[in-house]
């Protein structure tokens, strides 16, 4: 299939274009680089073993992308693009609704002008709010706890409403836990805008020497060791996993279809803490701190869905994202070049 992927050049987009690639879809990538480096485009030429298509083009700009659509014929649309910073979201909500929103409709009219059908959307398991039960199943109800998380419960929301409309669409909404992990080369991974808020990259960049100790947030939580538990999985599963919904998309039955991408299993803070000074062989110094505003005690997936409709298990252990984590920070301390 000749797919758009919104949004490639970026942590999860950049790996899951590697994979549809080498299953043989040909992939047009459009991005602004706005929070994103050029020098992706390289390293995925390299992987790939080709160059890929690329278009810098702003999505929220309803002529520019019905253009990209009626110069191109994609028969299907991944759409990664978007902001993803949950206090950046609440200092600033009305610029992420504007962007997160505005992209998907733009997307979504091209889409109709042109006639394509088939979505892929970026969702989160944010989606389930603050008070969902573990583990998380798609049946339960939606909320969140931040603008960008509404964003999401948003965008899920107008996708179900199109598809009311048009049901010839075929709509994949993945909500995604914590996806972590680099591509095994050590040529692509996770390069935070600015100063990470996520665990993973902190303890990355603790770990080459870039910060020199991470906040525990949270050690009075109900859980085994009192830090706070989450459904890490592998960024190389999770692309797995857009493949093989795109794959399922074309015999659905219905217009949407709504899949946790997790892998079932949680870890807490301390455990990951642990396990990455393991792979890295570097000391993380920790300090206790008091719970950040939002969290919940635990997150993870139940994946039962995914497993019988997409046959898609993650099969990466919390030690490969630690190694894989590693050689990419490793290899490139400061990220990506800025060229
Ligand atoms: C966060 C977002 C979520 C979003 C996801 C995207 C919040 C409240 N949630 O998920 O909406 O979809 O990122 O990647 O921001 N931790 C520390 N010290 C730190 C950073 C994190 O102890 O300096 C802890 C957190 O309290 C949490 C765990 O590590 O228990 C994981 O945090 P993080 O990586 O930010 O992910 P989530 O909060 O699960």
């Amino acid at each position: 299939m000749r797919i758009l992927v919104t949004g490639g050049s970026g942590y999860i987009g950049s790996h899951t274009t590697v994979q549809l690639v080498a299953a043989g879809h040909e992939v047009v990538i459009a991005d602004d680089f706005s929070r994103s480096k050029r020098a992706v485009l390289g390293r995925l030429e390299e992987l790939c073993g080709a160059p890929v298509a690329c278009r810098v083009v702003d999505l929220t700009d309803r002529e520019a992308t019905r253009e990209l659509f009626e110069q191109e014929s994609f028969e299907a649309v991944m759409h990664f693009a978007g902001l993803k910073a949950v206090g950046e979201s609440v200092a600033l909500p009305l610029e992420y609704y504007t962007n997160n929103l505005g992209l998907t409709l733009s997307v979504l009219d091209a889409m109709r002008a042109t006639g394509v059908k088939k979505f892929v959307f970026s969702s989160s398991a944010t989606v389930y709010g603050e008070h969902a039960s573990v583990p998380m199943r798609e049946d339960m109800p939606t909320s969140a706890t931040n603008p960008y998380g509404w964003t999401k419960v948003m965008q899920e929301q107008m996708l179900r409403d199109l598809a009311t409309a048009a049901p010839d669409m075929r709509v994949a909404l993945l909500r995604y836990f914590n996806p972590v992990g680099a591509h095994p080369s050590g040529l692509i991974g996770e390069d935070p805008h600015g100063v990470p808020n996520n665990l993973m990259p902190l303890l990355a960049q603790i770990a080459v020497g870039q910060r020199n100790r991470l906040n525990l947030f949270g050690r009075d939580y109900p859980t085994p060791d009192g830090t706070a538990r989450r459904d890490y999985l592998h960024v190389e599963d999770l692309a797995a996993g857009h493949v093989a919904a795109l794959d399922a998309l074309s015999s659905r039955e219905e217009a949407v279809s709504t899949w946790n991408l997790g892998t079932g299993t949680p870890t807490s803070v301390l455990e990951l803490v642990a396990a990455f000074a393991e792979a890295s062989g570097r000391v993380i110094p920790t300090v206790d701190s008091a719970r950040r505003a939002g969290d919940i005690a635990e997150s993870y997936a139940d994946p039962t869905k995914a497993q019988t409709e997409l046959g898609w298990k993650a099969t990466r252990t919390i030690q490969d994202m630690c190694a894989d984590t590693w050689r990419w920070q490793s290899s490139n301390p400061t990220g990506y070049p800025d060229a």
